[in-house]
């Protein structure tokens, strides 16, 4: 299974990517290891946190030695939730060891998810301010950032190097040009998401105007004079 992460981040490279983010979040196989609920394991990667980490950590490894650690991101969600994952009694032990060790590997950034703005339980303040002690690589954070004010307070306070933006980059294609005119967001429309319509993944995906009301892929920067 490690191979097989190896073998897709070298394909990635080879087409032309600058790097991959390994999916350790939402449920996904690396978080299944992670948390108890799901990894059952009575083996060397299961059990204690350590053993539980060992996956993640080794997929990391080894798909940092293949391609680069300056390559190489991961996506993380403590305290998520997404694809049933129930919480457990050492989250935040799990998330600062794996925050530690992934600096040890010197991955390029950690991805962190907070899906309080989708329904979930929020990610602890304390959380994240552990993880950023812990790791000192570029710590990324997404997750209901929608102004131009709750991006610039989590870069400024140091809370995050970056901050990675979902939703409103669906319903506004244009979403950087209008935080810096302030023209107003439009909503995405969640009936479209995950489900192709009548007209494919295009519905609901690459069809929100801009703010000057053009179809996307004419941008015009002209609206922001
Ligand atoms: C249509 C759609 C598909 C998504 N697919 C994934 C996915 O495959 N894996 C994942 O980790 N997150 C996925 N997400 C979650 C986003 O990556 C992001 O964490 C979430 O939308 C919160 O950020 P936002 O408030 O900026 O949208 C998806 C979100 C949307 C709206």
């Amino acid at each position: 299974m490690r191979d097989e992460f190896v073998h897709s981040a070298k394909l990635a490279i080879e087409a032309g990517f600058d790097g991959v983010e390994l999916h350790g979040a939402n449920g996904y196989l690396l978080e299944q290891f992670l948390n108890p609920n799901s990894n059952q394991r009575t083996d060397e990667y299961g059990g204690s946190v350590k053993n539980r980490a060992r996956f993640v950590l080794e997929v990391t490894k080894a798909v940092a030695d293949a391609i680069g650690a300056e390559r190489t991101g991961i996506r993380l969600s403590p305290w998520g939730m997404a694809s049933d994952m129930a919480h457990y009694p050492e989250i935040d032990e799990t998330y600062a060891y794996l925050a530690e060790e992934l600096q040890k590997i010197g991955v390029v950034y950690l991805h962190l998810v907070d899906h309080e703005s989708m329904g979930a339980p929020a990610v602890p303040a304390q959380t994240v301010a552990t993880i950023r002690e812990k790791f000192t690589n570029t710590l990324i954070l997404s997750g209901g950032y929608t102004t131009l004010e709750a991006i610039d307070e989590a870069l400024e306070s140091g809370r995050a190097d970056l901050v990675a933006v979902g939703r409103p980059f669906i319903a506004n294609p244009d979403f950087v040009e209008r935080l810096k005119s302030g023209a107003p967001l439009a909503e995405a429309d969640q009936a479209t998401f995950y489900a192709p319509g009548p007209n494919g993944f295009a519905d609901g995906y690459t069809d929100y105007p801009m703010a000057d009301g053009q179809p996307a892929g004419t941008f015009s920067p002209s609206y922001q004079a």
